[in-house]
């Protein structure tokens, strides 16, 4: 006899976003290093990115896009109790990026934290909350992904000042009952992934315990390249695996949006349509775990992504970090 147990899923209510206002352009940044519109645009399809204001720090970005979630999900900042923010530029080395947006949003129950793990950061923040969600322990929870990598790029290095800029997106996720059927909205799979032992392709090289030092953003991008259309097809096959489902049977695919050869790539080794590529990266450059949020604001706003459809977030980044979470939106 099996026992129907009652289930919680995390559903998706609203998702929005926030670029600043100063835009950078490729033939802006010519004037800067040695670089072309032509060499930007052929080798990572970025056309132009935002960089914050001067005083503008990532818990501001991050405190807009979690207002633009919160009106598109009808809800009021009161009715979330667990906020988490992916980010690897925070405002302090403490308190929290998250516990300056929940206060920014006037919120004084439930809990904030931030969660490191770079450009897979929300990834890995969309998947932490569902377990908690899942549990039952909180209701409603704003993940957020927010980054001011302006901060911490080498503005003289023409191999990495190119390819990053500002911005945040973020959603709103509620704990709802289910019966655990892959047709029901939510998040349906998370796979998450790190191997530590590649620090020196991609790092910063200062930190409050190493060297008291913010420091700089330092990148073997030939090997990050490398490694993430090699890898971050791994736990794009765990979820499907997990749910029976197929490449096939996705309506979108939303990956990190760092490098638009890196997200075709990827795309065509999953046997993924390229119709059902969501690509924004020409549009922002890589905002590292704002990325993915981004993306999908754009096309949950344009009507692209609609209620009922499955859609695919992966991402990879510093660490190294990749994952996967498989969503019916
Ligand atoms: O979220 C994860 C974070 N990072 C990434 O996803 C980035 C992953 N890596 C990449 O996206 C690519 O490796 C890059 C876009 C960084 C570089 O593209 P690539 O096709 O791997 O180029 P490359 O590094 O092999 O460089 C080719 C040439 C070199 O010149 P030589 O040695 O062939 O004479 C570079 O010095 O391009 C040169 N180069 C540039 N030229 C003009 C490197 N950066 C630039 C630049 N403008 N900004």
């Amino acid at each position: 006899m099996t026992t129907s147990m009652p289930q919680l899923r995390s559903v998706v209510l609203g998702v929005g976003a926030y670029l600043p206002e100063k835009t950078l352009t490729n033939d802006e940044l010519a004037k800067l290093v040695d670089t072309s519109d032509e060499w930007i645009m052929q080798r990572t399809g970025i056309k132009e990115r935002h960089i914050a204001a001067e005083g503008e720090t990532t818990s501001m970005l991050g405190e807009k896009a979690a207002r633009a979630a919160l009106a598109d999900a009808g809800l009021n900042a009161d009715d979330i109790d667990l906020i988490i923010v992916g980010t690897s530029t925070p405002d302090w080395t403490f308190p929290s990026t998250a516990t300056q947006i929940q206060a920014a949003l006037g919120i004084t129950h439930g809990v904030a934290f931030d969660l490191q793990a770079v450009c897979s950061g929300f990834v890995f923040a969309v998947a932490t909350a569902e377990k908690f969600l899942r549990s039952g322990s909180h209701k409603r929870a704003l993940v957020i992904g927010a980054e001011t990598f302006s901060r911490i790029i080498d503005w003289t290095d023409r191999t990495t000042c190119v390819l990053f800029g500002d911005g945040a997106g973020a959603m709103v996720l509620e704990a709802r009952p289910s019966q655990g059927g892959i047709e029901e909205r939510g998040v349906l799979t998370t796979h998450l992934r790190s191997d530590g032992r590649h620090r020196a392709k991609l790092h910063v090289d200062g930190g409050p315990s190493a060297t008291q030092t913010v420091g700089h953003l330092r990148m073997e991008g030939k090997e990050v390249f490398r490694f993430a259309v090699g890898h971050v097809t791994d736990v794009v096959k765990d979820a499907f695996a997990a749910t029976g489902l197929m490449a096939d049977d996705l309506d979108w695919f939303v990956p990190h949006q760092a490098n638009r050869r890196i997200i075709d790539m990827s795309a065509q080794k999953l046997g993924i349509a390229p119709q059902k590529i969501i690509a924004t990266v020409h549009l922002h450059g890589n905002t590292s775990a704002a990325s993915v949020p981004l993306a999908l604001a754009v096309a949950a706003a344009d009507g692209r992504i609609k209620r009922g459809d499955l859609v695919m977030l992966e991402a990879v980044g510093g660490g190294f970090t990749w994952g996967s979470a498989l969503i019916r939106w």
